[in-house]
Parts: C-alpha cells; structure tokens; sequence
C-alpha cells in the first residue's frame, strides 16, 4: 500500500510516497531486528582487549571509545597526524571481531564513491536482453533495474546494510578532507543510521555499525556534524604511554634503543618544529635504527636518519648539528 510503512519489525521502512516513476522494493530492506550485543564488558575489559591486538588506550580514549558502543553514538577523533586516529579504528574492529569498513575521505569525494550507485553499464545490458525477449512490461522491467542486483554498494551503505547479522565498525577517515557539503550528507546517516536511495526507500541498519570520524584538524568541522557524535582530542602520549606503544609494535627493539628514541622524538616535540614527529616516526625511527644494528642513538646514526623522524628540510636544518647533540644529551639522562 502507498504511503504506508513497511512491515514492523522489519528494520526499515519507506518513509513517504516515493515517486510515480521510483520502485519500492523490499529485498534489500528486509532484515532482521537487532539483538546482536557486541561489546558488554568492562571499560577496563575493552582497555584490554584492545592492548592484546598492540593498541595502547589510556583511560580518557577506553571511556569515549566505552561510551560509544554503549550509547549507539559516532565517536569523532580529533588530533596531530600520527597518534593512532586510524589504528584505534582497525583495533578496536579487531578486538570485536568484526568488519571494518572504511571510506578514505578526500576533496571531491561524493556520494557514487561514499554510499552507493547504480550500476549502469549492467542495466543497459539488462534492458537489452528484456527488450530483445520482446513483450516488455515497463513498470516491471523499471522495478528490476533498480534492485539491489544493480545496487554497487559503497562503505556508508556497506556499514547499514540489513544484511548484516553484526554491527561492523565504520571508519571514515579524515573527514576534514572532505567537503563540507558532504559533511551534510553524512547527517542521516549518524542521526539515524539510515540513507535514503530515491528509487529504492530508506534503508535502516538493524545492527548499527560503531563509526569512527578522524580528522587532523586541517579545517573545522561543522557542529551539527559534530553534535550527533562523542568527542576525544588524541594528543601526543605521554613518554611512558610512547614507550609501552614501542614495546609492543618493535618488540625487536633494544629497549634502550626504545627508551632513548622516545625520549628524543619528546624533546622534538617540545622543540617548536614545523611538523613535529607521531608515534609512526617513533616507531619508524625506532625500526631503522635497529635495521642499522643500533641498540643505542649515538649522534652520528641519529643525525644519518633525522629524514626517517622529519618530513621537513626546515625542521632537519633547524635541528642538525649542535641542536641535536643538546637533545641526545638530555635524552640521555632520562
Ligand atoms: N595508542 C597506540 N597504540 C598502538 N599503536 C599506536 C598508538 N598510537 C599510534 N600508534 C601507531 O602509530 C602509527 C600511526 O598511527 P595512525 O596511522 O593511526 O595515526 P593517525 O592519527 O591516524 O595519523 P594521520 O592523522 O597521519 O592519519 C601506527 O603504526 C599505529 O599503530
Ligand atoms: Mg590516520
């Protein structure tokens, strides 16, 4: 019947008359309710479970993270490129062995590439073949074009799919690369966990997925967008918290090595460069000092792989040479 919803209980409706021209079609709607809990332990439970696939969460990141999966809500993450926006994402889908889904963001990003498209080139081919068997029923054929065989599914509708029997994990990272137009689109689908296709309906997901938003700060990001989600500034870790992220993504490292390292990529930190080095750089450095059988930084190995820490020639400048000797020494004494 016209206008009305679809079947209770089955996870999803049509919200309104769709158009003389668009078909409703249920396959791809139909799913089942949710009762899939998929995290029901402990703040302290989830720090663990993400330690054990080499995550480090301190208590602020464990709590958010807690609270997201425990509130049905985005969790946005905000922070200096390199302190595990992405890798909480691929962990924490780990730790909750299920699929994680992610949508790169970049400028021009749309809708084709983000939700979903039809597939044209097989619905031509399609249209042929009935137009060839003759005795075409439009209003049919029109309602087997737009079914879910021709529906390309990209990660936003991947991660709400009814399909799915176990909420997924969603990230989309670097959203700030993205549009702002974009950003709007993105409204639906964190307020409700549901997009709407014109020709199809609206599709609700019946196990919402987590979604993790990172972005490095490169421009703001609207509040309505940010409203609807959790948020948690990642800031660089402490030097015990960078130390035990080294021990458990180098183990092969010295752990004097590791100790030295990390000490002096804090005092770069300190040291008001252009672009001040992430844990990747530590563990970077980290590896290629051990690549180069060091199992101490002495100022020569140090100042031979300054570019494995530093991504730019000003701050190599700025620092090499006599700098550099004062940051090993004080590295040193830690
Ligand atoms: N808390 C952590 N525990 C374990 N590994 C970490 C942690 N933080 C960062 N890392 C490691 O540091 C590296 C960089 O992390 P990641 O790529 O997630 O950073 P990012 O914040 O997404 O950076 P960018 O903004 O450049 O994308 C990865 O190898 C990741 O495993
Ligand atoms: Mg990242």
């Amino acid at each position: 019947m016209r206008g009305q919803a679809f079947e209770k209980g089955r996870g999803c409706h049509v919200e309104s008359d769709p158009p003389e021209s668009y078909t409703r079609r249920e396959d791809i709607l139909s799913a089942r309710p949710g009762d899939t809990a998929i995290f029901e332990g402990s703040i302290t439970d989830l720090q663990q479970r993400l330690a054990a696939r080499g995550y480090i969460a301190d208590t602020g990141l464990a709590v958010s993270l807690f609270l997201a999966l425990r509130l049905g809500r985005p969790l946005f993450l905000e922070g200096q490129a390199g302190v595990g926006k992405t890798a909480l994402a691929s962990a924490i889908a780990e730790a909750l062995e299920t699929d994680l889904i992610r949508l790169q963001c970049y400028e021009g990003l749309d809708i084709t590439h983000a939700a979903y498209e039809w597939d044209y080139a097989r619905q031509m081919l399609e249209l042929r073949i009935l137009e060839a068997s003759g005795a075409i029923d439009r209003s049919a054929a029109r309602r087997e074009l737009y079914s879910e065989a021709f529906l390309i599914k990209r990660p936003l509708l991947q991660a709400i799919d009814p399909a799915r029997t176990r909420p997924a994990v969603l990230l989309i990272d670097e959203i700030d690369r993205a549009d702002e137009e974009f950003e709007g689109y993105l409204l639906e689908l964190l307020a409700e966990f549901q997009m709407t296709i014109p020709e199809l309906g609206t599709v609700r997901a019946t196990e919402p997925p987590l979604v993790i938003l990172t972005s490095n700060r490169t421009r703001d990001v609207h509040d309505a967008l940010k409203r609807r989600c959790l948020y948690q500034w990642i800031d660089y870790p402490s030097f015990d918290k960078e130390l035990a992220i080294v021990a458990r993504r180098a183990p092969r490292a010295s752990a004097h090595l590791a100790r030295q390292i990390t000490a002096v990529v804090h005092e770069l930190r300190a040291a008001e460069l252009y672009k001040a080095p992430g844990v990747s750089e530590t563990l970077d450095w980290v590896a290629a000092l051990t690549a180069l059988d060091r199992d101490a930084p002495d100022l020569e190995s140090l100042d031979a792989t300054l570019g494995v820490a530093l991504k730019a020639s000003e701050d190599i400048e700025a620092v090499r040479g006599e700098r550099l000797a004062g940051i090993l020494a004080r590295a040193a004494s830690r």
